[in-house]
């Protein structure tokens, strides 16, 4: 179904998230003839480009990310694009937006694929508005750089619009697999009932990333692992694993629970034995080929203290899960890009067939978000033979096999979700808050001991601590990925 006719203000049009990812997502969606005719995209910028010469801009980026397929999903955004010099912050700003738009249709969406630090500026370009049919919000992530950073911007965003016009992005909830795991928890009768402390030993979450910092290195200083990764992606995966079942799947119900997750984590101990590793990489070999340390990356210090990697074990302190550990680990240049979600079960109760040997060999539930979008479910069954003997087998489930549709980015379906007005897979201001709480807890935890991150080897699973700490929570590491 097409969208309604409406304005699409990309602020950063020219920054890398913009190119990598908005705009291909865009270009998509005009492709396959989601857009009425009308619609208008105005890519803000601080240097004045023509549209085509911003389209080549564009263009040459994707050519050197070899992204062949974005290359020519954008040559479709031309009919409805335009470009605007925007000095935000600058004293004409808000008339150069304003002029920008004269004409164009009055739902307007301001998507902000800026720095935190900038999105005052953008606020203070924007009339107060509180009707979300004619004015909405897109921020990225992360908003602020702590708790108390984030307020200030929540606050100037309150006194412009209400919180229906607002739209938080984790572009972890577009992803296909992340709105399978609803489905597998909220679709099925056979899953729910055991997901309680009474049947799971523990449960993993891992997001590994082979690439290092890339060209990031100005942002990525001052976030870090636990600020660029944890308190967005990896708590809202936890949230949707942990969760009670929403009354119903509109936007607040889903946020509502998800909340009581994020408020309800025990934060990981820093003291010794301690429940957290951070780390930082090492020169080393990804994919065979050799990488330099982090202190060496373009605009790094020398001396940086920037966690590239962290891992922790913290528990979700209610009565479906107290006491079962959750385990979460993040990386740059680990050996390959993988992201999964593994659900341990408790072993029997009374084993009556021969030891098949190692810790927690049996069941296993495991949901695979990159590269692949697979859930995997590993049983027991007897080999072959007189003997009674037990081997894993798994029942795997392939979703792009199973359907024959390739999945879409999942910033297209989250800008679909914006045009159509749902909040559901967007975070609401207080999921925010919590998060924050949660990972300035530790920051400051961190800060006060003088823990400074681990060297690993590029290439590695991250530093050998994280391997004892796992253990000590009665698990190992999944690692095949
Ligand atoms: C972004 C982080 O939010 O997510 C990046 O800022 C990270 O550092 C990226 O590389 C990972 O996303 P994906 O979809 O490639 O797993």
């Amino acid at each position: 179904v097409p969208l309604c006719p409406f304005t699409f203000v990309l602020h950063g049009a020219a920054g890398d998230l913009a190119k990598r990812k908005i705009i291909p997502a865009l270009g998509h969606l005009a492709a396959t003839g989601y857009f009425s005719s009308d619609s208008v995209l105005v890519f803000a910028q601080r240097e004045a480009l023509s549209a085509s010469e911003c389209l080549a801009e564009v263009d040459a980026f994707l050519a050197r990310a070899g992204d062949d397929s974005a290359r020519q999903a954008i040559a479709a955004l031309k009919p409805y694009f335009k470009t605007v010099q925007l000095s935000l912050g600058g004293p004409t700003a808000k008339a150069d937006l304003a002029a920008a738009l004269q004409g164009c249709p009055p739902l307007v969406v301001h998507y902000a694929a800026l720095p935190s630090s900038r999105f005052t500026d953008l606020l203070d370009c924007l009339d107060e508005c509180r009707d979300p049919e004619r004015l909405r919000l897109v921020l990225e992530k992360p908003l602020g750089f702590n708790a108390s950073e984030s307020a200030v911007i929540e606050k100037a965003v309150e006194a412009k619009l209400d919180e229906s016009q607002v739209y938080r992005i984790d572009h972890y909830l577009g992803k296909q697999a992340v709105q399978n795991l609803l489905a597998l928890r909220l679709g099925n009768r056979i899953f729910e009932p055991l997901l309680t402390r009474e049947h799971v030993a523990h449960v993993q979450i891992t997001v590994a990333e082979d690439l290092g910092v890339e060209d990031r290195a100005g942002f990525y200083e001052q976030a870090g692992a636990l600020r660029d990764m944890v308190q967005s992606h990896m708590l809202q995966l936890l949230a949707t694993v942990a969760m009670e079942p929403p009354v119903s799947l509109e936007a607040n119900s889903l946020r509502d629970e998800k909340l009581k997750v994020l408020r309800s984590l025990r934060v990981p101990k820093v003291s010794s034995p301690a429940e957290i590793v951070v780390g930082q990489y090492a020169e080393g070999y990804v994919r065979g080929q050799p990488v330099p340390a982090y202190r060496h990356e373009k605009g790094v210090a020398e001396d940086s203290n920037t966690e590239t990697y962290v891992s922790f074990c913290t528990e979700v302190q209610t009565w479906r899960w107290a006491g079962v550990p959750f385990l979460l680990r993040t990386g740059k240049r680990m050996p390959k890009r993988f992201a999964e979600i593994v659900i341990q079960f408790r072993d029997v109760p009374k084993p009556l067939f021969e030891p098949v040997g190692g810790m927690w060999s049996g069941n296993k539930l495991i949901i695979q978000l990159q590269p692949d979008d697979k859930l995997e479910l590993q049983l027991l069954a007897k080999t072959p033979g007189e003997r009674e003997r037990l081997r894993p087998v798994s029942l795997d489930l392939d979703f792009f096999n199973t359907w024959r549709i390739p999945v879409r980015d999942a910033y297209e379906r989250l800008l679909t979700d914006i045009l159509r007005g749902r909040l559901g897979l967007f975070l609401r201001r207080d999921e925010v808050q919590a998060q924050w709480h949660f990972v300035d807890q530790i920051m400051g935890n961190l800060h006060q001991l003088g823990v400074s991150p681990a060297p690993y080897t590029s290439g590695t699973f991250g530093p050998p601590a994280a391997t004892a700490m796992a253990l000590r929570a009665g698990a190992f590491w999944s690692e095949d990925g």
